[in-house]
């Protein structure tokens, strides 16, 4: 057996060669949130410039405690409430893509499909038009200083209902640029069933926008499954309640679904996951599922998805070849061309081989 195949801990040299290779391959990442890359830095700068109140800060420090959340709902509070309210002037958001920018760089990740949320933008007065247009340059900016391809997903939000999020969709439509790739369903997955959503992912696959929606990271298995029957989705955000429930898992084998899974996310919002060794990635790789791994909202959840990739060797989850096949399902799993995600493999795994590792198959 290779050495980059087997399972028990790898020697610090190993891991340390790992490491240097996962730095250097050219990667995609498909489940990140652009408010989510927003560092301490930049909202505590945000809070101080407009002298926001927010309970319980009164300082930087205090700030970053707020980050250590127990559950969904406690983050979508924090995310809409703190992270996203601190924005109040469209150049504020210069800074989150300085923050990406960064970010995307030191991860070595290429293209990146990043979700924006404009409801809470929307409701602080800020246009969608401006939004889009911020969104335009910021992806120019990423291009140019950082050498990454960036691309939106419009997130049209659970929370704030369905009317709203249709209007987020009708929007989307009508600003839509080439840097837009579709809409996706986020928030708190309890208080907004997929069903609800139809009329509107409906709409949206209409127009040719691609589909993507958060499911089985709050709720069980039926949420995961509603998003499959009633919107059509093209891959599932986080996805993990499906492994109590073994009909859904073969058929996300049997369909290749891709699930973007993000374990440290899930570790800070406690339902499916509790530690990296019990998380479901393990189940679903060895049962054929199209995994996929992914840092949800770095900043906020103090994680680079180059760690994603280390816990998950580190606690003896995956072997070497292991994590390069689920670095390949991710580039494979973009919204990219055919011959855009050969060509980005075909470099990822030039680099792979000259190092001597090997992708499991
Ligand atoms: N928005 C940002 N991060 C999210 C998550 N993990 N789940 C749902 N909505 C989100
Ligand atoms: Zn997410």
């Amino acid at each position: 057996m290779n050495a980059n195949m087997r399972k028990e801990p790898v020697s610090v040299k190993e891991r340390n060669s790992f490491k240097k290779l996962l730095i250097e391959i050219p990667k995609a990442e498909i489940h990140l949130h652009l408010e989510g890359i927003a560092s301490v830095d930049t909202i505590w700068n945000l809070i101080q410039k407009y002298g926001l109140k927010i309970e319980g800060v009164q300082s930087k420090s205090d700030l970053k405690k707020k980050y250590y959340i127990k559950n969904l709902d406690e983050f979508i509070s924090l995310y809409i409430n703190v992270i996203q309210d601190s924005f109040k002037e469209i150049e504020d958001l210069d800074e989150l893509f300085h923050d990406a920018g960064k970010y995307l760089n030191r991860n070595n990740i290429v293209y990146s499909e990043i979700f924006f949320a404009p409801s809470r933008f929307l409701l602080n007065g800020f246009s969608f038009k401006n939004l889009i247009q911020k969104l335009t340059e910021g992806s120019n900016i990423l291009k140019k200083q950082y050498h990454t391809d960036t691309r939106f997903i419009i997130d049209v939000s659970r929370s704030f209902g369905i009317d709203n999020a249709m209007r987020n969709c009708n929007l989307t439509l009508k600003y839509l640029t080439d840097y837009i790739v579709g809409i996706g369903l986020g928030g708190p997955e309890r208080h907004g069933p997929a069903k609800d959503y139809k009329k509107v992912f409906e709409k949206a696959v209409k127009n040719k926008l691609h589909v993507v929606a958060h499911a089985g990271e709050d709720v069980g298995p039926e949420s995961i499954w509603d998003a499959i029957k009633y919107l059509n989705v093209e891959r599932i955000g986080h996805g993990i309640s499906a492994i109590l429930d073994n009909e859904l898992i073969q058929h996300l084998a049997d369909q290749q679904i891709p699930l973007e899974v993000c374990p440290t996310s899930n570790l800070f919002t406690r339902r499916y996951a509790t530690s990296y060794e019990d998380h479901p990635i393990k189940t679903f790789y060895e049962k054929g599922v199209n995994v996929t791994l992914n840092s949800d909202d770095p900043a906020l959840f103090g994680v680079d998805l180059v760690d994603e990739y280390l816990h998950l060797l580190d606690h003896g989850v995956f072997s070497m070849s292991q994590l390069l096949k689920i670095l390949k399902n991710t580039i494979y799993a973009t919204f990219l061309s055919k011959k855009k995600k050969d060509d980005l493999w075909a470099q990822a795994e030039k680099i792979i081989t000259a190092n001597g590792f090997t992708v499991d198959r």
